[in-house]
């Protein structure tokens, strides 16, 4: 039986060359980082399928299904185990590249597998990047505008790669969408094929071995079944690893998305020392910190078999890479350090933007029953500085007509505490206080008719924005959300 397809396929006598690979010094649990990264991503593959099956990419169904996937236990555990094994993936290729750089395993003939393993690195950083977004509560939202803004500093090409990845002036389906395709197929088909090569390269070459200047040839050893039967223990650790986080510490899901409240995002850990360095560079040098430091460091991990060119492998004569590479990870580790201590300082300073995640059942029935572009009441917005500003600004300029505490004055000037209106579609308010406005309107039941001024002439688009934000979450009983000066400077036109 075996024969017959072996004739007609050659699969038994390819198994067969498999799984008789040698080893080199015989086998090692040295050498599992490779085997376990590549389960990390079966890992990731199975679970992302099953993901998709319950998932549904647009901004009214997005943060709705992932709700769904968070209420239900089986399809909950399984979008936990995604979430570490993203974590775990991202962690083990990092092993497997430190491991590769210290024992010089790069080296010639390898030159091109380490390129491939580099790309390997970037493609699953952009997967954790995209699917980061898919979620669309708060942190997904604000986390993948700093990171789609970015995209603007690339050179020549950011513009257009701005607009591919979100498609419209703001987030939105399309951005969803686009973030999607990449990160279930685009992606996950160049990880998939980089994988094929790396794998490829790695048997014409066959495994480097550890970094010892031996003339006398290394005792062989086979892949099966002693090399196998470690690989297969790193990667039950693995699954027990993240399982076990999956199980204790569980990713929560923030309220839905929504771009009217002042949120300071978190990004993944592993993109902190990214978000550390755009925040050390000043803003006007945001290039520098996007794109030219990345960049170089890229590059410089590219070329390392040619920046290295000493044929020696044996750690004590390389020293020079071994310091630039302790220098880096302490780079990277500080930055990182830094970057969290930082974030949560800010997120101390302004307590979430938006409403506790208890919050979170509350909107989902308000999305049920089609109230759900009302913003959800943002409890600091009382104390946030923009809406102390605007009440300043409120009491200077519009306190005359519609009273210190927002109640009006019948039949001409209409309150604005309380107005359905005043909390409602942030635009329109924004609209009214710059262009002004006149004709029957009607409050609570009550008509009102006069002129209110238009603003715009008088007032600068950031005193504009600040008291839209003070007698939408401030004023009265109001709790809506703030607005932010672009949001104005958008419609000033
Ligand atoms: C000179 C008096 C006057 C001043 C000063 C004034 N308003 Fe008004 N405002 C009005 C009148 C009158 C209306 C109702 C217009 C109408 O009848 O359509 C109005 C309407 C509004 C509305 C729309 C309410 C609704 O339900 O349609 C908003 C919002 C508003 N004002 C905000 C402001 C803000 C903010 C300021 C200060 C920057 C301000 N107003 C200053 C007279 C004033």
């Amino acid at each position: 039986m075996l024969n017959w397809i072996d004739r007609r396929t050659g699969f038994v006598t390819m198994a067969k060359d498999f799984l008789t690979e040698d080893v080199p010094g015989g086998a090692s649990y040295w050498y599992v980082f490779g085997s376990a990264t590549l389960f990390a991503m079966i890992v990731q593959i199975v679970t992302g399928i099953f993901l998709t099956f319950f998932y549904a990419p647009s901004a009214m169904t997005a943060w709705e299904s992932t709700k769904y996937i968070y209420d239900h236990p089986f399809q909950h555990t399984v979008l936990s185990i995604h979430y570490w094994g993203a974590s775990a993936m991202i962690a083990l290729v990092f092993l497997h590249l430190l491991q590769v750089v210290i024992w010089g395993a790069y080296k010639s003939p390898r030159e091109i597998q380490w390129i491939v393993g580099v790309l390997l690195l970037l493609v699953t950083m952009v997967l954790g990047l995209t699917g980061y977004l898919l979620p669309w509560d708060m942190d997904a939202y604000f986390a993948s505008q700093v990171a789609i803004n970015l995209t603007l500093n690339v050179p020549f090409i950011g513009g257009w790669i701005q607009q591919f990845v979100q498609d419209g002036t703001t987030m939105g389906t399309l951005t969803i969408n686009r973030f999607f395709g990449l990160h279930v197929w685009l992606m996950p088909a160049a990880l998939v094929a980089l994988v094929g090569a790396h794998l490829a390269i790695f048997r014409w070459n066959g495994p480097a071995g550890p970094p010892v200047e031996d003339p006398r040839p290394l005792r062989r050893g086979r892949f099966w079944p002693d090399q196998l039967f470690m690989d297969t223990v790193a990667s039950l650790l693995v699954l027990i690893g993240i399982v076990a986080l999956a199980t204790f510490w569980p990713p929560f899901l923030d309220v839905k998305a929504d771009p009217t409240v002042q949120f300071t995002p978190y990004p993944a850990w592993y993109f902190l020392d990214l978000f550390g360095l755009l925040n050390i560079v000043p803003g006007n040098l945001e290039i520098v910190g996007a794109i030219i430091i990345p960049g170089i460091a890229t590059t410089l991990l590219i070329l390392l078999p040619w920046i290295d060119r000493s044929t020696t492998r044996v750690t004590g004569s390389r020293k020079f890479i071994l310091w630039l590479l302790g220098v880096s990870l302490l780079i990277i580790w500080a930055l990182t350090i830094w970057s969290q201590l930082s974030i949560m300082q800010k997120q101390a300073a302004a307590p979430a933007g938006g409403p506790p995640a208890v919050a979170a059942k509350e909107q989902a029935n308000m999305t049920k029953s089609g109230t759900s572009n009302v913003s959800p009441p943002s409890a600091t917005a009382a104390v946030s500085p923009a809406a102390k500003a605007g009440q300043a600004v409120y009491s200077q300029n519009c306190s005359s007509c519609h009273g210190a505490a927002g109640a009006g004055t019948p039949p001409n000037f209409p309150p604005l505490a309380a107005n359905s209106f005043v909390t409602g579609d942030p635009k329109q308010v924004i609209l009214t206080v710059l262009n002004g406005k006149t004709g029957a309107i009607q409050v609570n039941g009550a008509n009102y008719n006069g002129m209110m001024p238009p603003w715009k002439p008088s007032l600068s688009t950031k005193d504009i924005a600040n008291v839209v934000t003070y007698i939408r979450s401030a004023l009265g009983t109001n709790r809506a959300g703030p607005v932010t000066p672009a949001d104005v400077a958008k419609l000033k036109k």
